[in-house]
């Protein structure tokens, strides 16, 4: 059996609940409620192989605590979440990193994560071209996926990837 602690960090409403829900119960949640902070553990077989998710969604920093710290030592695999119909919510990506870098006292070093462009499903209020996804995930050296947890696209793709760099740490 394998156990995977996956962290979801993004702006607020970029999909990290939805993303999460879609994959651990399989369906779409229209209404936007914002999260406190949850944890989702979903179960899956591949090759034989049991695999065990921990689904962190993460919430906002509260007037009086910041519990950002405590979301980096948690995690193992982290998933650095925009969405593609807000430019703010894809400049603030280079935020997220800095401050799980400083978090883990890695500066130089890298850490294992993956780049997601959500809200694929929205092409006429896109904002961040593929294009520019590719270009900020070859920066911060890693992979890049756009998704939908309004159709489903590559939600699964997500989560395998985040096995594949499982494997590698
Ligand atoms: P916070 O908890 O505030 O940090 O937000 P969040 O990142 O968890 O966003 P959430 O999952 O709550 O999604 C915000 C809104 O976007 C909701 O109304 C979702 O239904 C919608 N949404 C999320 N993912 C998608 C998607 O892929 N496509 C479309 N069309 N809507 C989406
Ligand atoms: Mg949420």
């Amino acid at each position: 059996e394998m156990k995977i602690k996956v962290g979801l960090f993004g702006s607020g409403g970029v999909g990290k609940s939805t993303i999460a829900i879609r994959f651990s119960k399989d369906i779409f949640v229209e209404d936007y409620d914002p999260t406190i902070e949850d944890e989702y553990k979903k179960e899956n077989d591949l090759n034989n192989k049991k695999i065990l998710f921990y689904i962190l969604d993460t919430a906002p920093q509260e007037e009086h605590y910041d519990p950002f710290p405590r979301y980096v030592q948690y995690t193992d695999i982290f998933v650095l979440i925009y969405s593609i119909t807000y430019k703010r919510s894809f400049e603030d990506i280079k935020y997220f990193n800095e401050r799980i870098k400083r978090i883990l006292d890695i500066e130089d070093k890298d850490y294992p994560k993956i780049l997601i462009g959500n809200k694929s499903d929205l092409t006429m209020k896109r904002e961040v071209s593929i294009k520019q996804g590719k270009e900020l995930a070859k920066k911060l050296n890693c992979k890049f996926i756009e998704t939908s947890a309004k159709t489903g696209e590559n939600i699964n793709q997500l989560f395998y990837e985040t096995i594949l760099l499982e494997i590698e740490r």
